[in-house]
């Protein structure tokens, strides 16, 4: 069978297409936005400046973040026949469901939904709608669910400031808005990962912005992808206290398990992102004098390395991180969204501007060409 007969399943190893966006070191193990090293990004920057360098392909100026930011502010609002249909979302239901049928609400009630595929405004307005609007939706899912009223957002607000007082009603300390919002940066981009493939498939048949916005997160949903993190939480609640890490992860795979938070499709040692998400989780974890989360966090991944040599994705680090700052496990793949807006979004633009449908062949393997037998004869 030659090299081009050769199927690869999951696509491993393929090369689909070419992208400016982001650069996936695997050799160096590092991992670059538009250039920029995430490390870098996290220490110097917030995520709307992220977001922005991310859609356009520069950091933003001073006035350019100002107007960048003004415009996501002025769109947090939901149309009143919106408000009215999501009040009849089931309560039960599971939150990436519920916000997958926002987002696909939300087309509905955006009257440029449908623009030109090449009008890069008008994916950027779109893009700022989302990130406006994303967040509103899961804090009102989330204090619905807990059975406590929304609570309005706040102009004076950034993105992870006001999505932070839109759940808690509180404003946040510095150093849990600067973990969350380094988890945001970490969580908003990361080349071609099977939802923004599966965005950039969507928008290649020419497809709309949203329609291509609501399969990236059904994609994500899954637990070999952006479910991850609520895995690794339910994990860690499982085995129950630190000192059972050791017996429960051994068992764990001497059943085959998959162990949640670990492994990765492009890096094979160690993903770029957990020591930066690590760093500020430890620090989080001293400030709420909570070390509890930090002993699972080291016991499981000894196991980890030691048995398999398979190392913590980012799924694994952020997944503590949210515990600490409060968020209730069944909202930390939705938290996912909400920073994957962009990357998916700088992604869809970068599809269209220079778009060829991605169709790919398959090897055939089922039954031999045959006759149809008359119906007594079958
Ligand atoms: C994300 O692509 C991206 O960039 C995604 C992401 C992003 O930012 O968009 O980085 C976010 O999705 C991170 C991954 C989150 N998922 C998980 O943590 C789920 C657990 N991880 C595994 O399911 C797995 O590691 C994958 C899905 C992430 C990668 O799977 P691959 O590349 O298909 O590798 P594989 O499943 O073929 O594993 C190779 C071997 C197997 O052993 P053998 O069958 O060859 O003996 O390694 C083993 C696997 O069993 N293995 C694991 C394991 N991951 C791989 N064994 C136990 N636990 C694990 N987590």
């Amino acid at each position: 069978m030659s090299d081009e007969e050769k199927v690869r399943k999951g696509l491993v190893g393929v090369i689909a297409d070419e992208s400016r966006v982001s650069s996936v070191m695997q050799a160096s193990n590092t991992l670059t936005y538009r250039g920029y090293s995430v490390g870098d990004l996290c220490d110097n920057t917030s995520f709307e400046e992220v977001a922005y360098l991310l859609l356009h392909g520069e950091l933003p100026t001073r006035l350019e973040l100002e107007k960048f930011s003004s415009a996501e502010r002025e769109n947090r609002n939901i149309d009143p026949g919106l408000w009215k249909a999501m009040q009849s979302f089931p309560m039960d239901s599971h939150p990436m469901d519920a916000l997958r049928s926002f987002i696909s609400l939300y087309a509905m009630y955006d009257t440029d939904a449908h623009l030109s595929q090449l009008d890069k405004a008008s994916y950027i307005k779109k893009t700022i709608k989302l990130l406006a609007t994303v967040p509103m939706f899961i804090a009102w899912d989330r204090r619905r669910r807990v059975g406590l009223p929304f609570v309005q957002p706040k102009q004076s607000f950034g993105i992870s400031e006001n999505f932070y007082n839109m759940c808690f009603a509180e404003v946040p300390k510095q150093e849990t808005m600067k973990a969350f919002d380094v988890s945001l940066i970490l969580y908003a981009e990361h080349s071609f990962n099977a939802s923004t493939f599966t965005a950039r498939v969507v928008t290649s048949t020419l497809s709309d912005y949203y329609s291509a916005i609501t399969a990236a997160v059904g994609a994500l949903k899954g637990p070999l992808h952006g479910g991850a993190n609520e895995a690794v939480m339910q994990m860690f609640d499982e085995i129950g206290s630190p000192e059972k890490s050791e017996a429960w992860t051994m068992d764990a795979l001497l059943q085959k398990k998959k162990i949640m938070g670990f492994g990765h499709r492009v890096y094979k040692n160690g993903d770029s992102r957990v020591a930066t998400m690590q760093k500020y989780f430890f620090k989080l974890a001293e400030l709420k004098g909570d070390t509890r989360y930090r002993s699972f966090y080291e016991n499981v991944a000894k196991v980890m390395l030691r048995e398999k040599n398979i190392h913590p994705n980012l799924d694994y680090p952020s997944a503590p991180v949210y515990r600490l700052i409060g968020f209730e496990t069944f909202f930390f793949t939705p938290i996912f969204v909400m920073s994957r807006i962009a990357g998916w979004s700088a992604h869809i633009l970068e599809q269209a501007e220079d778009n060829r449908l991605i169709r790919p062949i398959c090897k055939y393997s089922g039954a031999k060409e045959r006759s149809v037998p008359r119906m007594d004869a079958r």
